[in-house]
């Protein structure tokens, strides 16, 4: 697995992020099993590594609003999947035409495009059967609405729509907000929705997500610009190359900065007075605004 990034990684989620990974192994299917190419190009993309934050936020949200129990150990395995199969669409020729993602070649370029499309497909579907295992039907929606056409897949359509096109600063936040936001504020929601949080936390936790979201697409953006293509574990100038809608590109760098940096002391102001354990959110928004991968 790769270690990238694991220096600067919030101490208080360590623990945690080894049992995710515990998590997932233990949920993907065998790459024995038929259709065995399909489950060993699952497995290549899943257990390749990666930060993990999603599982890891809702993990910290559950906890911070005094959830108990296992419960939400299978729904942090989901949020994993649902991100996994957006990467590897996201990678694809039609797509960001990208070759490299977590350290190795992207499943396209190892397997072809036809198992990525698949394998995708096939972790979506997983992802929903995990999450159905919580016997939250509220957190199944949550899922739903995170990634769908009021979600990450109206800021993926808008991002290759605005590709090569004259775009604002609006317009920008829109994209990214969705395309990435919508993901990391659902993993926060679901925590606190597992949790038994109340209406109030949740609003507030929300509020968190939506800033440290948009600050960690921001950071993408200027990684992309100014990142190290080996600790990214993935090629740098993509965004360039496809002409794409950034920050860097649309207000500059410092001031993409100074934007990311906002975000986050933001977040971290509304989730001080949020919530009674702050700590391990306070660690992780700051973790997010000052990545190297
Ligand atoms: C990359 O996400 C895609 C974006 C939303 C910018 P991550 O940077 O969380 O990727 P992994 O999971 O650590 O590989
Ligand atoms: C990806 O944004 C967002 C989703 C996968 C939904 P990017 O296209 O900027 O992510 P990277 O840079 O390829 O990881
Ligand atoms: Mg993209
Ligand atoms: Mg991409
Ligand atoms: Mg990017």
């Amino acid at each position: 697995m790769s270690k990238a990034g694991t220096k600067e990684f919030p101490a208080c989620l360590m623990e945690k992020r080894e049992l995710v990974e515990k998590h997932l192994e233990a949920c993907l299917p065998r790459e024995d099993q038929y259709p065995q190419t399909l489950h060993a190009a699952i497995r290549y993309s899943v257990m390749a590594g990666g930060k993990r934050l999603r599982p890891l936020l809702a993990i910290a949200a559950f906890e911070a609003c005094d959830g108990e129990g296992e419960i939400i150990y299978p729904a942090a395995a989901a949020l994993e999947l649902v991100h996994t199969y957006s990467l590897i669409h996201d990678d694809l020729p039609c797509m960001d035409d990208d070759a490299m993602r977590r350290g190795r070649p992207t499943l396209h370029r190892k397997y072809g495009e036809a198992v990525a499309l698949l394998a995708g497909d096939a972790l979506h579907d997983l992802a929903f059967r995990l999450m159905a295992q919580t016997d939250s039907a509220q957190a199944v929606l949550e899922l739903a609405e995170a990634i769908g056409t009021n979600g990450m897949l109206a800021g993926q359509m808008a991002d290759m729509e605005a590709e090569g096109a004259p775009v604002s600063e609006d317009d920008v936040t829109f994209i990214h907000a969705h395309k990435t936001g919508k993901l990391i504020r659902g993993s926060v929601r679901i925590g606190a929705v597992l949790a038994g949080a109340s209406e109030y936390t949740l609003e507030s936790i929300s509020q968190y997500g939506e800033r440290i979201g948009l600050a960690f697409q921001i950071v993408d953006d200027i990684l992309d610009v100014e990142g190290d293509a080996h600790t990214l574990g993935k090629s740098v100038g993509s965004d360039t190359r496809n002409a794409k809608a950034t920050f860097p590109r649309v207000i500059g760098l410092p001031k993409s900065k100074e934007k990311a940096n906002q975000l986050i002391e933001e977040a971290v102001d509304i989730i001080t007075t949020a919530v009674t354990r702050p700590d391990c959110f306070v660690e992780l928004a700051r973790f997010i605004g000052g990545r190297q991968s």
